[in-house]
This record gives C-alpha cells, sequence and structure tokens, in this order.
C-alpha cells in the first residue's frame, strides 16, 4: 500500500469514530447543528481527541500536522463569480490577493466600505471560502457597502508576523484616498470586521492603524465575532467549560505554537500557561479573568496564582507576549483611542471570556460597546448557515451597522 491509500484508510477510520458529536446541553435546533457539524468534523475541522490522531499520522511520517487538518478541513472554495446585485472581482492591495464586492446599482453618495478580515486559525480558509463569500456578498448587498476581505499569508508556510501584516498592509492601501475613491467609499464610512482569529487581526490591526502617520483614514468601528485575543491563560472559566467542544483546547495550543514558531516546545508552555515570566507579571492583570468577567460567568471557578515561565524563553520569542498576537495585552492609554466597537460572544465557546474580558476593558476605557452575548452559541456561528441563530447574529449585527457606521 502507498503512503496516500495509508492515509485514506485511516481517514476513513478516524471519520466513522467521529461520527458521535458531543454538544453542549442547551443547544437551539440540536439536531441542525449536528447535521452541520458531523460534516465539519469528518472532512473539515477538529474533533475531540483529533489533535493527537493528527500528532500520530505526523510521527508516522506521513505528513506534517498541519497539513493534515488542512486536508481534512477541505474548504470549499468558490471563483469571484458576479451575482444580480454584486460585481466580485479578486484583485492585489499592495501585492495582497483580496477579494472586493462592489453594489451593482447606481449611488449618489459614496458608500460605507466594510473590511472583513476571515477566521480559521490564521491557517484554514480563505476570502473564497464558500461561508466567508457568502457572508462578504450577504454584507456588501445588505448594507450596500463595498467589501474588501484580503486573502492574508497562511500557516503552516507562513508565521506571525506575516498574516498580521498582510491584513496591515493591505488594510492601509484600501484606506488611501485614491482607492477609497475609485470604489466610491466614503472614508468616513469604514468599519473592520473579524471573526475568530480574523478577529484577533482586526482587534491588532486597529490598534495600530490608529497611530500610524501614514494612514490619514481610520476605522470609525471594529466589529468582532467571537474573538480570540489573548495567549496567556489557557485556563478562563469558558476554557475549563469548553475544553470538549470545537475547537479544543489542546489542538489551540498547538495552532498557537505553530503561529509564532516552528520550535514544538512551545506548545506545552502555551497549554500550561506559562509564558508569562516574573519580570512581565504586571501583564497579567490584562488578561484577570477574576477581575474582568461578569460574576455569572465565574460561576464556581476559583482564579489560582500562575506559575511564572522562563525568561530565557521569553528572550528567545518576545512574541510571545507580543500585543499583536494577544491585543487584551494594550494598556488602557492605547485602548481609550479606539473606535466604536461591536463584540459578539457565545455561551459555549472557548473563546467567550476573551470577548468577555475585552468588552470589560474597552468600557472602563470609556470606548462606546455593543456587545451581543449568545446564550446558546457555539463558536463560528456565522459559517454555520441555515441556523436561526445565526440569521439572528446576522441581522443584529447588521442593525447595528446600519445604525452606527
Ligand atoms: C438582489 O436584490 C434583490 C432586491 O433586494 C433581492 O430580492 C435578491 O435576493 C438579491 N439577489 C441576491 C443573489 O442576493
Ligand atoms: C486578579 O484579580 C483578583 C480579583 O480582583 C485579584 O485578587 C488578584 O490579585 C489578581 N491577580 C493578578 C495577577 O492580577
Ligand atoms: C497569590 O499571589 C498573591 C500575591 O502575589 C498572594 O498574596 C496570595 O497569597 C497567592 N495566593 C495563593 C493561593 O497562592
Amino acid at each position: 500500500m502507498g503512503k496516500k491509500t495509508i492515509w485514506l484508510l485511516m481517514v476513513g477510520v478516524l471519520g466513522a469514530y467521529y461520527l458521535y458529536t458531543p454538544l453542549p446541553d442547551n443547544i437551539d435546533e440540536p439536531w441542525r447543528v449536528t447535521w452541520q457539524v458531523v460534516p465539519v468534523k469528518i472532512d473539515r475541522f477538529d474533533v475531540h481527541e483529533f489533535p493527537f490522531q493528527a500528532n500520530f499520522i505526523e510521527l508516522l511520517g506521513l505528513y506534517n500536522f498541519m497539513d493534515i487538518i488542512k486536508i481534512l478541513l477541505h474548504v470549499k472554495e468558490v471563483p469571484p463569480i458576479s451575482d444580480e446585485n454584486i460585481t466580485v472581482t479578486d484583485t492585489t492591495f499592495n501585492h495582497i490577493p483580496v477579494r472586493v464586492y462592489v453594489p451593482k446599482k447606481q449611488s449618489k453618495a459614496l458608500r460605507r466600505g466594510i473590511f472583513y478580515i476571515h477566521g480559521g486559525a490564521w491557517t484554514f480558509e480563505s476570502a473564497a471560502s464558500q461561508n466567508n463569500d457568502l457572508f462578504s456578498r450577504w454584507t456588501a448587498d445588505r448594507l450596500d457597502a463595498v467589501v474588501v476581505s484580503p486573502n492574508y499569508r497562511l500557516l503552516p508556510k507562513y508565521h506571525f508576523p506575516i498574516q498580521f501584516e498582510d491584513v496591515y498592509n493591505s488594510l492601509k492601501w484600501f484606506l488611501r484616498k485614491e482607492v477609497l475613491a475609485k470604489y466610491g467609499v466614503n472614508p468616513e464610512r469604514i468599519g473592520l470586521v473579524g471573526s475568530s482569529s480574523g478577529g484577533n487581526l482586526a482587534a491588532a490591526v486597529v490598534q495600530k492603524i490608529l497611530d500610524d502617520p501614514e494612514s490619514k483614514f481610520k476605522p470609525k468601528i471594529q466589529s468582532l465575532f467571537y474573538p480570540a485575543l489573548q495567549i496567556l491563560d489557557m485556563d478562563t472559566p469558558s476554557y475549563q467549560e469548553n475544553s470538549n467542544f470545537l475547537p479544543f483546547r489542546r489542538l489551540i495550543a498547538r495552532l498557537r505554537s505553530e503561529y509564532l514558531s516552528i520550535d514544538r516546545s512551545l506548545e506545552k508552555t502555551i497549554f500550561s500557561n506559562q509564558i508569562v515570566p516574573v519580570e512581565s507579571s504586571h501583564l497579567l492583570k490584562f488578561v484577570n479573568w477574576s477581575s474582568l468577567l461578569p460574576k455569572r460567568f465565574i460561576k464556581g471557578h476559583v482564579y489560582n496564582n500562575r506559575t511564572y515561565g522562563s525568561s530565557e524563553l521569553l528572550k528567545k520569542y518576545p512574541d510571545l507576549l507580543d500585543v499583536r498576537v494577544s491585543p487584551l495585552l494594550a494598556d488602557d492609554k492605547k485602548l481609550r483611542s479606539l473606535p466604536q466597537t461591536y463584540i459578539v460572544t457565545c455561551q459555549h465557546d472557548i473563546f467567550r471570556d476573551d470577548g468577555l474580558m475585552y468588552v470589560t476593558r474597552l468600557q472602563n476605557a470609556g470606548v462606546s460597546v455593543t456587545h451581543n452575548h449568545i446564550e446558546n452559541g457555539i463558536h463560528g456561528l456565522l459559517s454555520l448557515s441555515g441556523l436561526k441563530i445565526t440569521h439572528e447574529m446576522k441581522n443584529q449585527y447588521l442593525s447595528w451597522l446600519r445604525e452606527n457606521l
């Protein structure tokens, strides 16, 4: 048997094994969610023990771990096809590929502009993935806005800060006077939007662009869907409560270590919350869920003192505490300058508390924040089309944009 045959056999076995899908208890429309998550599991995404299985396949020397997940993900991409309302084109902004959606109907006034950063753990998906293409198209149509979605370079080939820089540089290009004029976009009405790891990038990029003297125009709002905002603490109540649901704590530790470096030892350090050495302990207050989470989310969880990490490791990998990796590390002075913000958090999501802590910190800094907490929501809702809660979430977001952008 060739390597590929062995591989296919293993995928078959794994697929059968994971047909059973654990879901949180109080999910609406559980059958629909299961129906959608099962295919996600089999040919798209991670599963409960999946990181271990992928590690195993990797040990056999068949494929690199990240490539295995990429193959399993098998994200369906769609070409840039215009429809009756929207013209869709693939082009480049400052050498970075982007997909642009422009409404067809004439408009006397300049339009709103939305810069949408897709999710997928800095690894999977693209602007052309079906879920992202649908969302961008829908936004352009319903909001009558020009939507730009960058195809930043991904893992496993490219590591931080490439993803950040690609997004940053393409956004800067979009914010140029002549580019905005070309697409008929009003410079005063630009929104930066991101989901999951795209929410991480959106939060990081907006913090930086505000201080960039080369960029005259700034986003008016930011919208973050279930963003991942820090890598210092993987023991927040939401991590503890949801470590068995997609996207799994262990897989996240692996993805984060891949994001920062090819050094596998980082995975353990990140997984065990030991990246902060004692001399950087002042940073812990920025991600201290004991003081930043509303009481009802803390419930019975106890905040234990952190175990400090090694200074040597941080010297070798200063990116571990880079604010562009963990936007929650921005100080209050920086937060005060941020634009009006819309944040979606989902109850049954590992990243819930990242979003909640950012809501608290932004509010404490005086930023106007609209927070939509989805009580029965799970991570990645935007990709689970057809669900009632997804539909409601999108419509609430759209109304907010109509009022505030
Ligand atoms: C185009 O716009 C019309 C009018 O709003 C709408 O009924 C139709 O569904 C839209 N088409 C697509 C493909 O979204
Ligand atoms: C975290 O917050 C709690 C409660 O406000 C406080 O007692 C504790 O000292 C804080 N720890 C750190 C490391 O900031
Ligand atoms: C945690 O650290 C604080 C301050 O460093 C200390 O006062 C407290 O006793 C520690 N708590 C535990 C449970 O070790």
